[in-house]
């Protein structure tokens, strides 16, 4: 090596890609406790997001299109009930029924309401809200596609840890929270969640709640533990995912998937077994996790409602039942309550 002054070589480092925090911390958080769990949130990247739709269409998951049929055997009746409950309450604006969804995603279910409220009074406003950009776009872009008379203003937002912001009308609310989405959340979480909605809603606005309905453990269990191996791709998912957001190396061979119903909680549970002892590195949280043989990651909850839970969650959280649908079987409730 000379020593001459020539300038140092300059050595090319790939571009680093950024590591997303949110993803970072809650794999670290996770993994580093006794038993590990990981957040269900994780299982939505786009390869998640393709396999929940298609555990949507499976014939072991009753709940989307049980809700569905709920909504289009009923969704005069629904909008009718919005309608109603803000006069009952004295309210006294003049503008239309407006609809709001939280965690709309591609708001595949929504248009039969949205088209009921339409044939109710000629136009309706949507505001779907969603941490999800790409999912406003797909919701903005079906609803012009196939609902005419609806204006859309979509809104990108976190319901979960942001405070949300409605913007005001001269008129009645009814907020959709719709698909289960609140199973995902235990009780102290979901009732913080409504009262956060609850917060910004005015008397007379009301809120309709899908939620799964406690029954016979077999059929829950076939429902999150389907013959295709649909549902436990999308729980594996989860590990490719982290492989590739924070470089790690988990062995997707050497998991397995499990759903478990757990009676005393009243919820659906999917952990990730580990098959073997095992050391997972994770290049972006430069650390590594130990597995035990049989170790289990806890990935997701989903809670079952009975009518009492119903009504407790509805009357901790600031509202009233004004009116439910169920299915014929029993399966899965649509809840409309006002602001009590
Ligand atoms: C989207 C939360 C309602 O809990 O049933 C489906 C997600 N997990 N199969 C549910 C899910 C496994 C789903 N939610």
């Amino acid at each position: 090596m000379s020593t001459s002054s020539t300038a140092p070589e300059v050595i090319a480092l790939p571009a680093a890609t950024p590591v997303n925090e949110a993803v970072a911390q809650a794999v670290l958080d996770g993994l580093s406790s006794t038993p590990k769990w990981l957040p269900a949130w994780l299982f939505y990247d786009a390869q998640g997001s393709r396999l929940f739709e298609r555990i949507t269409l499976l014939p072991e998951y009753y709940l989307t299109r049980t809700e569905r049929a709920i909504f289009t055997g009923y969704s005069d009746g629904i909008i009718a009930a919005a309608i109603d409950a803000y006069a009952a309450a004295g309210g006294k604006g003049t503008g239309k029924l407006r609809l709001l969804e939280l965690g709309a995603g591609s708001a595949a279910k929504t248009g039969v309401l949205l088209d009921a409220a339409v044939r109710s009074q000629g136009s309706t406003e949507y505001l779907p809200i969603d941490v999800s950009e790409t999912a406003m776009e797909e919701a903005c872009e079906s609803i012009a596609r196939s609902s005419s008379g609806v204006v859309v203003q979509p809104q990108v937002a976190n319901y979960v840890t942001d405070t949300l912001s409605i913007p005001p009308h001269d008129g009645p609310t009814l907020a959709l929270y719709i698909g289960s989405s609140i199973g995902n959340f235990a009780p102290d979480e979901a009732i913080a969640i409504l009262q956060n909605l609850r917060a910004q809603l005015r008397p007379g606005d009301t809120l309709l709640l899908g939620t799964d309905l406690v029954k016979d453990s077999s059929k829950l269990i076939a429902a999150y533990n389907d013959h295709d191996g649909v549902t436990e791709a999308f729980n594996i998912n989860i590990l490719r995912r982290i492989n590739r957001d924070l470089r790690a190396n988990f062995d997707l061979a050497a998991f397995t998937h499990q759903a478990i119903w757990n009676a005393e909680q009243s919820r659906m549970e999917m952990h990730l077994q580990s098959t073997k002892v095992q050391m997972v590195r994770i290049g972006a949280l430069r650390t590594s996790f130990n597995f035990e043989a049989g170790e289990t990651i806890h990935t997701e909850n989903s809670y079952k409602f009975t009518q009492e839970a119903i009504r407790n969650l509805f009357s901790d959280s600031g509202f009233r039942i004004a009116h439910q649908w169920t299915d014929e079987d029993g399966y899965f409730a649509v809840t409309v309550a006002s602001v009590s």
